[in-house]
């Protein structure tokens, strides 16, 4: 079912992080215009009923080029701002590091948590343009970082990873607040992201 994630908090809950008029433009306008339109485009295809995830992991079985591009785009959208939404939570309320079976993996690949941070936000530094940061669990568990364009995930380029974490690099997730100043947003995400969520992911 198509859903746009509902945010369990006031618009302004996330301050001074990120501001009231960044999560209102960012989930009031620009998240809730993808799912409309992914939704529209889903019954144009006539894939009612199929999740977003399934959709992604087989574009190439809608024929129509126009239409692909379309589901592409907008399930992406869609899809990628429902897992960043819900891994943020108000600072005070967001469990601040991992623990458990996510933490044991994330010190066996990288070393430390906080050496994993510096690569997801080198990774969202990195991307020329729009486009997200992602940390992802593979099948035998193991952890994988990459970086994708415009609103492609996981998913959609052809992977058989599961999003754990991602940090969204489109300027409208930022630049009223923090203008050009990608990195410090960058930086300062990481204090209203609950590793709870991440956790739950993980181990799912
Ligand atoms: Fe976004």
């Amino acid at each position: 079912m198509i859903k746009q994630y509902e945010l369990p908090f006031a618009s302004n809950a996330l301050e001074p992080v990120i501001d009231a008029a960044t999560v209102e433009t960012h989930h009031g306008k620009h998240h809730a215009a993808y799912t409309k339109t992914f939704t529209d485009l889903v019954a144009k295809a006539g894939l009612e009923g199929k999740s977003a995830e399934e959709i992604l992991k087989n574009l190439d079985a809608v024929a129509d080029e126009t239409l692909r591009t379309g589901l592409r785009n907008q399930g992406g959208g869609y899809l990628n701002h429902n897992i960043y939404f819900e891994q943020l939570r108000p600072e005070a309320e967001a469990k601040h590091a991992p623990e458990g079976a996510l933490l044991a993996q994330i010190q066996k690949q990288y070393g430390s948590v906080d050496a994993l941070i510096e690569e997801l936000n080198g990774l969202g530094a990195a991307q020329f343009g729009s486009g997200w940061s992602w940390l992802c669990k593979a099948p035998d568990g193991t952890l994988k970082t990459m970086k994708t364009p415009n609103q492609d995930n996981p998913y959609s380029c052809g992977t058989d990873l599961v999003p754990i974490l991602t940090l969204d690099v489109w300027e409208h997730a930022y630049y009223l607040q923090y203008r050009n100043r990608r990195a410090d947003y960058l930086k300062a995400l990481w204090r209203i992201i609950d590793w709870a969520v991440a956790e739950k992911r993980y181990e799912g």
